[in-house]
């Protein structure tokens, strides 16, 4: 319980045919509020925050937070550095005490891809407890600092997903399957759950090795999600729902009390509404239960 990497609860998800939960965060208030609604749930979950977040926090301001509610909480959390392009960085995370360290190359050559992501992922199997996730394919949208346009997101090839686990010994897998970062703008994004589902196939077919993640998870719907995870993914992203409730909450507070000065009742209103989304996503990937 408690201090987990993702590996090790994404191996558990994955046997047990569900996904792992993982909120990106962008202050404090948020990240509570994702943990108790966890708790609530008995779900298993993954934190993240991006660069900018984790940059602006500092990442021992958010280490010593995440120590704090994970020591004291009875499920397993992992804290996630989301889509890092700085190998430094990441190394940085590592020494701080993230559990899981995401290091995005994927925009450069496959060669170079390879490269920095064993780097990270020798370093931080080195200092211990913690896992590496690498991507491989471009997915389109905007998470961060990292941008991809629509004409640009290339799709995972699995022949090379395989050689790529194989040579970085990266210990989760996100491949780009067509999912986006951001608002979705149909209904029904074109999504390859086929490529998902074969990726895994040889990944995994023999036995789980190298768990899946799956990116761009708001706007999905819950079919949608469902399918993936029966795909093989199992650690399911979701930040900018969780971006919008922030705002979206305070906004209507503030509109509905224009007269009065109580930031607690924001930060109440805002940890209601991520509670709220947090606690829809684990009944759809079926991870209530499962800490
Ligand atoms: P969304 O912002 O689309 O939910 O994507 C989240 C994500 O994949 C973070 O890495």
């Amino acid at each position: 319980m408690s201090i987990a990497t993702a590996r090790e609860m994404m191996l558990e998800a994955a046997e047990g045919k569900y996904a792992v939960g993982a909120f990106n965060i962008t202050n404090l208030i948020q990240m509570e509020a994702v943990v108790e609604a966890a708790i609530e749930k008995k779900a298993p979950l993954i934190i993240q925050a991006s660069v900018t977040p984790s940059q602006f926090l500092g990442q021992d301001v958010l280490v010593a937070i995440y120590r704090t509610l994970a020591e004291s909480a009875p499920i397993p959390i992992s804290l996630h550095l989301d889509h890092s392009t700085s190998v430094d960085y990441c190394k940085k995370c590592a020494d701080a005490g993230y559990t899981n360290i995401m290091i995005d190359a994927s925009k450069q050559a496959y060669e170079e891809n390879i490269r920095q992501t064993k780097e990270v992922v020798d370093y931080c199997h080195a200092l211990g407890g913690i896992s590496v996730e690498g991507e491989l394919g471009t997915v389109s949208g905007v998470e961060d600092q990292v941008k991809v346009a629509e004409d640009e997101a290339q799709l995972c090839s699995p022949q090379q997903a395989v050689d790529f686990v194989e040579r970085t010994g990266v210990d989760i897998f996100a491949p780009a399957i067509g999912t986006a970062h951001g608002v979705y703008k149909t209904k029904n994004p074109k999504v390859d759950f086929e490529r998902l589902g074969k990726i895994n196939q040889m990944l995994n077919g023999d036995g789980i090795k190298t768990p899946l993640v799956v990116h761009g998870g708001t706007g999905l719907s819950k079919e949608y999600a469902i399918k993936l995870v029966a795909m093989g993914g199992a650690k399911f992203n979701v930040s900018t729902e969780l971006k919008y409730a922030l705002i979206d909450a305070t906004y209507n507070y503030i509109s509905a009390n224009r007269d009065q000065y109580n930031p607690g009742k924001i930060d109440v209103a805002v940890k209601d509404a991520i509670r709220q989304s947090v606690s829809k996503w684990i009944d759809i990937l079926g991870s209530a239960g499962k800490a």
